[in-house]
């Protein structure tokens, strides 16, 4: 069963999957779920033609869909939709209908199940399509009975086992179709979902106990009544969880967007800066197949990389001349301030707040504010810092223009396996290329944005000239040389900050 601590992208599936229910199908999805829905009556309608119902005993029939109906209900949610407790009703109800009519039975009755929801106007009436797709699974046990020629009463273990195997493969053919076109989920993705089988196979096994006194004393199926009862509160129990942890992650998403506009508001160029960093960021981390936790964790340090600069005092952030040694080592605080910030929030922004810690660390030790190196920094810092840099090289400045994207890609060559780490270098300069790159090509190198702003951040190792310093147009040779002298720590002036 999926953990009680789901992971990030299945928090995302979660939320996804519950803002979707409440909505209408898109039409992609809604002719989706026609193919799939006319596959299924097809199918159902062939299963009659070979083999026509017989008669049945009426009280059976209806308990078992009765107790479907209920057990319909109590939904277990899962990252792409849910898994009810149906096998305890769906069972016995094989043993009380004629094959033909069970999958019909079963699709009645999660439609009649759904209809509360559309009448109170919690869901759109158009989803009670989804109910035949829904249905597909009660086509694969009423398969293998066919092509055995029997009835369940008359099965063996071997013929029990095959037909619940027909009911898995037939759920995960129809899920499968639908998730991949309706969300592009793998099927790899989807087996995580794997553990509602063994469940299925639990209460099939109840299923038959009760099945096996069906036609004796129908009322034996309300024997599972309260089992349904004690999943149905597991389910909500379940439900209230997973809504809470969906909305105590959206507080933290909402409180990180803010910061994000509050470090626009108090610096117009690093606000602009940090959400171009953000993107490229996300970039390079998409190109390393890096998974969902350090891709939020890296979009959120990259926006929020700066916000300690808001603890530092405007004088310092403002002074047009160069700063002082003491001066440097006030702004070099804006990396713990901004952790501290971070910290205050609390849950994963913690984690963003160790990262934002980070991002003036360099590869080769000479970073800080703590003097990590190589992999002792963490690979979202890594990844900040590179795109921090090209970013800040790439953009014109209030003492010198961006520097020509030629100039920039040497610039991080020469101070790769130094200021940054050399794999994400690479990475990040092939992104580089399929863009500005090209850009380049096509015509003569020239800045990529222009952003403004007097000392403001200047963690690239092309940073040259520093805070203060006149503004150098176009960049020359001897600013690249001064920088790269900064990025050895050799210039104070020119040192990132
Ligand atoms: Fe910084």
């Amino acid at each position: 069963m999926v953990s009680s601590q789901p992971n990030v992208e299945e928090q995302q599936l979660f939320a996804d999957t519950r803002r979707r229910a409440e909505e209408r199908l898109p039409a992609r999805e809604l002719l989706c779920e026609a193919v799939i829905g006319s596959g299924f009556l097809a199918t159902v309608a062939l299963l009659w033609v070979l083999d026509p119902p017989g008669s049945f005993a009426v009280a059976p029939a209806v308990i078992c869909l009765a107790v479907f109906m209920l057990a319909s209900r109590v939904r277990f949610e899962t990252p792409f939709g849910f898994t009810v407790a149906t096998q305890l009703a769906f069972v016995p109800l094989l043993f009380a209908l004629p094959g033909p009519l069970v999958p019909l039975a079963v699709a009645a009755a999660l439609t009649l199940a759904r209809l509360p929801q559309v009448v109170n106007g919690e869901a759109p009436a158009q989803r009670l399509v989804r109910s035949l797709g829904n249905s597909w699974f009660s086509v694969g046990p009423v398969i293998v009975l066919a092509a055995a020629g029997t009835t369940p009463i008359h099965a063996g273990p071997a013929l029990l086992v095959a037909m619940f195997a027909g009911q898995i493969a037939a759920d995960v053919i129809a899920s499968t179709i639908r998730n991949f076109i309706e969300r592009g989920a793998s099927l790899a993705a989807q087996l995580r979902d794997a553990w509602v089988y063994a469940i299925d196979f639990a209460l099939s096994v109840i299923g038959l106990v009760i099945a096996e006194d069906l036609h004796r004393s129908p009322i034996v199926s309300l024997a599972a009544l309260p089992l349904l009862a004690l999943l149905a509160f597991f389910a909500r129990d379940r439900a209230q969880r997973i809504e809470s942890l969906i909305e105590l992650n959206t507080a933290y998403r909402g409180t990180a967007l803010v910061l994000g506009d509050v470090i626009e508001a108090d610096d117009g160029y690093t606000g602009e800066h940090c959400k171009s960093v953000v993107l490229l960021a996300m970039d390079v981390t998409a190109r390393l197949g890096l998974d969902a936790e350090t891709r939020r964790n890296v979009e959120f340090a990259a926006l929020l990389h700066d916000v300690g600069k808001i603890a530092i005092p405007k004088e310092i952030i403002n002074k047009p001349g160069k700063l002082n040694a003491d001066e440097w080592k006030v702004i070099e605080t804006h990396t713990v301030e901004g952790q501290k910030m971070l910290n205050r929030i609390g849950g994963f922004m913690q984690c963003v707040g160790t990262i934002v810690r980070s991002h003036h660390e360099r590869w080769d030790g000479g970073g800080y504010p703590d003097g990590l190196a190589g992999e002792q920094i963490p690979i979202e810092a890594r990844i900040i810092t590179a795109c921090d840099s090209w970013n800040a090289m790439r953009t014109d400045r209030a003492y010198r223009t961006a520097l020509p994207y030629e100039t920039a890609l040497a610039e991080m060559q020469a101070n790769s396996n130094r200021q940054f780490d050399p794999k994400l270098v690479a990475v990040l300069l092939e992104l580089v290329d399929e863009t500005e790159g090209a850009a380049a090509r096509l015509s003569q190198p020239e800045p990529v944005a222009t952003q403004s702003g007097a000392h403001t951040e200047t963690s690239a190792a092309g940073e040259g000239a520093g805070w203060g310093a006149p503004r150098a147009n176009p960049t020359s040779v001897a600013v690249i040389v001064e920088s790269i002298g900064a990025a050895d720590g050799g210039n104070r002036d020119a040192r990132s900050v």
